[in-house]
This record gives structure tokens, sequence and C-alpha cells, in this order.
């Protein structure tokens, strides 16, 4: 990996246009948050209210999302927050898969760089993206899996929750989970 910093990925993403979503955005939507952060969440794309400001989960699933995290008392700040693809897909549709993988690099850069414990994939394409090709949601939620020392953890994404409350109950139990071995990571530093 070439010049693995923060600064490269700026400039790498400035004016990007390795895919087509670059047609139709407003905001380049890096992510943020704590560049140290033991807790990584990836989910999948912008939607309009993040393409509008450039910031990651600030409309109604980001409302949700920071609901349940402060629910098991971790704060955004000590978060990082992205998306496997950082442009905005027109109508919020699924990222293609020349736009995910043109996009992956960024991503890959951004998680050489945090080096987190825990990794978040939220929903159905950060899971297939991130945690396993060919998996599906619905059957590998809330399991743990650890690669090379990093535990990744699929769960529904926020807006899934938004659309069907009957995946609350599961979503909750994933929390849980991810605030028990939270905690037990900090209490090994
Ligand atoms: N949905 C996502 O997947 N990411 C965001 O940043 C906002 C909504």
């Amino acid at each position: 990996m070439a010049d693995l910093s923060w600064e490269n990925i700026e400039q790498q993403i400035t004016n990007c246009r390795r895919c087509r979503l670059y047609q139709q955005r407003n905001h380049i939507v890096l992510g943020e948050g704590n560049r140290s952060a033991d807790i990584m969440l990836i989910g999948e794309g912008p939607g309009a209210d993040e393409d509008a400001i450039g910031r990651p989960f600030v409309g109604k699933a980001g409302h949700l999302l920071d609901k349940m995290f402060s629910a098991i008392d971790i704060k955004r700040e000590e978060l990082y927050i992205t998306n496997v693809v950082k442009c905005r897909p027109p109508g919020n549709r699924t990222p293609l898969d020349e736009e995910a993988e043109a996009c992956l690099p960024i991503l890959r850069m951004q998680y050489a760089l945090i080096i987190p414990k825990i990794v978040v994939c939220l929903g159905a394409t950060a899971t297939r993206y991130v945690y396993d090709r060919d998996a599906r949601i619905t059957r590998v939620r809330g399991q743990w899996l650890d690669k090379n020392g990093t535990l990744f953890m699929p769960t529904y994404h926020p807006a899934a929750l938004l659309r069907d409350e009957s995946k609350k109950k599961d979503a909750w139990q994933d929390m849980q989970s991810i605030a028990k071995t939270y905690a037990v990571l900090r209490q090994e530093k």
C-alpha cells in the first residue's frame, strides 16, 4: 500500500471519478470520528442528508444509530463511522458491484490507519464487502468473526430497523454483544 496516510486519502478522493457516482454527488462523504477508535462502523453509502452536508449517518438512520450506541453507553466520539461507498447512489439504491470495488481501496486505507479492534458492518452491503462476500445478513448477524485479531460483527442497518420494527430485538442483542466485547477489550488495555 503506497503512502498510507490521511493526506493521501484526501488527495485520492478529491475530485474522484473512479466510478459514475461522482456525476450526481454534492459531497464526498469520507467518514468521520475518532481516528484512533477501537470501534469502526461501516454503512452502505451516503443518503440525501449525508450527501447534502458531507457527513455520514446524519439523517433518520443516523439518529437511530446514535440512540443505539448511547443505549450501550458508547459515545459517537468514541467511534469512527464510514461507508462502503463515499458518494450517494442515486435514489439510495444499493451500490453496484463496480462502484463498491472502485471505492474499497479507500475503505481499506481507512481501516489500515485506524486499526480498529471491532468492526461493525451495518447491513447487507457492508457485510458483503467487509465480512464475507457470500454472507446473508439474516443468517450471519450477531456472529463475531475474528480476522487476524480484529473482530467483525454484522448487524442490521438502522434504516432496516426503521422499516421493520420486528428486527429491533435481534439488533438489541447485537448491541449488547458489542458492548460486552468492547468492555472486555478496554479492561485488557
Ligand atoms: N445510510 C448509510 O448506509 N450510510 C450513511 O451514511 C447514511 C445512511
